[in-house]
């Protein structure tokens, strides 16, 4: 069975991991050459929470975001005592739509999160000119899209890159916000020095789950575990997603708030000085046979760059396809992770429709630079016959996911 993904960590990286949790002082990595403030973090939720903090909101002021995200996003803006409004997706794509943007904005409005989700970098352009007219600190939430740059989009106030257990150069865990504004830059660091450490010990177990993890994903190890999650009754796709989780959501301010531990900070430094940019034009590469056998059942902007961290293909009948896929063995999934943000009871104005066929539809396929042609022939040879979710249908269909 090909496993739905692969952790995108070597052995010497794990190797060191481990090294680094006996001795290392408690140091942060200084990225001198980057062009804006940056700092490493525990998270991305762990930036997000801080920017909302630093900027001192008036409490009910609304934080317009992309309605398709983790919960955890919405989560922090309420936690912070702030109203998170859902800007729906242009339809036929994961980026938030101008139309649904105009609907949502208000005299309340602050911020707008934007999310660039599966390794697609589409054009802020558009948005970042609606938060200058609407005078909105626009966010770029591109915890799904390293490519192997820290780059902050021109327009937006700060970009937040997750380095977690299943992300592109994964360090195990980690973040990095990249700032614009000097005095910002300040004030988030300022305030996640008084936080507690995390601790070593727990860096530690993760570095040994994770080898675990990744001797369990290669192909004929993963059907072995995949039959025994089975025989024991146990959801498969539960077990997994549990297995790869950042952090749990009880608690999530004191699980967030707190200072990544120096072993941690010490791999992502070492996972951020290896040279990303020419693995991630190969897995795109790679997925290109894939993805044009998917045709329009692939949302994307025409306009985007994709590295496909995931490919993700949006049917109208998305359990059948998991099914047709795992008995050919590829590990296909439908999404767990990403849920709509619903619209808050003051808002019935706001729409989501086009995110919640998003929900419904979206399945991932396995798709990495070692797998065979031969294989992704044979998985392109699959999709190609899938039933496609039509965009104009995505109304009426999304009822079916509510
Ligand atoms: C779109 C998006 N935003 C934010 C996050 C949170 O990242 P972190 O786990 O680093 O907090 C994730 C994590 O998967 C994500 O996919």
């Amino acid at each position: 069975m090909w496993s739905r993904m692969r952790l995108d960590i070597g052995w010497r990286d794990l190797a060191a991991g481990l090294a680094y949790c006996g001795a290392c002082p408690p140091q942060r990595p200084v990225w001198s050459e980057l062009p804006h403030p940056a700092a490493p973090l525990l998270s991305v939720r762990t930036g997000w929470d801080l920017l909302l903090q630093s900027w001192r909101l008036p409490a009910g002021s609304e934080v317009l975001m992309s309605a398709f995200t983790i919960p955890d996003m919405a989560e922090i803006v309420r936690a912070n005592q702030l109203t998170p409004v859902p800007v729906d997706l242009k339809p036929g794509s994961y980026s938030p739509c101008t139309e649904s943007l105009r609907r949502a904005v208000s005299p309340r409005s602050r911020v707008l999160l934007a999310a660039e989700l599966f390794g697609e970098r589409y054009p802020l352009d558009e948005l970042a000119d609606f938060a200058e007219r609407h005078n909105l600190a626009l966010v770029a939430d591109l915890a799904q899209a390293y490519t192997g740059q820290l780059t902050l989009p021109a327009g937006a106030a700060a970009a937040l890159y997750s380095f977690g257990p299943i992300k592109t150069a994964t360090a195990l865990g980690g973040a990095v916000i990249v700032m614009r504004d000097a005095e910002l830059a300040e004030q988030v660091i300022e305030r996640e020095q008084r936080y507690p450490w995390a601790r070593r010990s727990w860096f530690a177990a993760r570095v040994c789950k994770h080898a675990a993890l990744k001797a369990a994903s290669t192909k004929p190890a993963y059907g072995a575990v995949v039959r025994w999650l089975q025989r024991g009754g146990r959801d498969m796709d539960q077990s997994l997603s549990a297995a790869v989780k950042n952090f749990s959501a009880d608690e999530l301010l004191r699980a967030v708030r707190r200072r990544a531990p120096a072993p941690l900070l010490r791999l992502l430094d070492r996972k951020l000085r290896q040279d990303y940019r020419q693995r991630t034009n190969r897995r795109a590469a790679a997925a290109e046979e894939v993805v044009a056998a998917a045709g329009s059942r692939i949302w994307r902007r025409a306009e985007s760059d994709h590295s496909f961290w995931l490919v993700p293909v949006v049917t109208l009948d998305p359990e059948e396809l998991v099914k047709r896929l795992r008995g050919e063995g590829f590990d296909a999934v439908q999404i767990r992770s990403l849920d709509v943000v619903p619209p808050p009871h003051s808002r019935d104005d706001v729409c989501v429709d086009n995110a919640r066929a998003a929900l419904f539809g979206t399945v991932f396929v396995p798709s990495y630079p070692d797998m065979p042609t031969s294989e992704r022939r044979r998985l392109a040879d699959c999709l190609s016959g899938v039933q496609v979710l039509p965009v104009e249908e995505t109304i009426a269909s999304s009822a079916v996911a509510r």
